[in-house]
């Protein structure tokens, strides 16, 4: 299947996009240096699902968080990946269906998901072109 590759340079600070692959919604969120403080002071062993920031991003791109759009839950897609949406109680994403929160590294904090936003295979072709699968 086919590998897509992404331009991420207009992503600012703090800004999120939506894009397809494989189907399926991918959240690309370039994460604040206040979201990753607040990833990175989470005890790992308090999470359902324990992971850090740092085993879900690439090392030297920690600010940017590139996931699957899809709640572990049952499926829908959470919010908090554009403009104007929630991004629930621990900043990252809401899922609105059965009320799944997810923190600034996508990880599960609340609600009935049992997982952890999955973290596509990707690689950076370059400091701003993303190559995801
Ligand atoms: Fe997201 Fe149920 S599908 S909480």
């Amino acid at each position: 299947l086919a590998a897509i590759e992404v331009d991420i340079s207009a992503i600012a600070s703090g800004q999120a996009i939506k894009t397809i692959w494989r189907k399926q919604p991918i959240f690309i969120r370039n994460l604040t240096p206040k979201e990753i403080a607040e990833a990175d002071a989470v005890p790992v062993s308090s999470l359902r699902d324990p992971a850090t920031l740092a085993q879900r991003t690439k090392e030297g791109h920690k600010n940017w968080l590139i996931t699957l759009g899809v709640c572990t839950h049952l499926g829908c897609v959470p919010l908090g990946a554009g403009e104007g949406e929630t991004k629930g109680e621990f900043g990252g994403y809401f899922c609105p269906c059965h009320g799944s929160q997810y923190d600034t590294a996508a990880r599960i904090r609340k609600g009935p998901a049992p997982k952890n936003l999955q973290v596509p295979d990707y690689s950076f072709k370059s400091p701003t072109v993303v190559q995801i699968g």
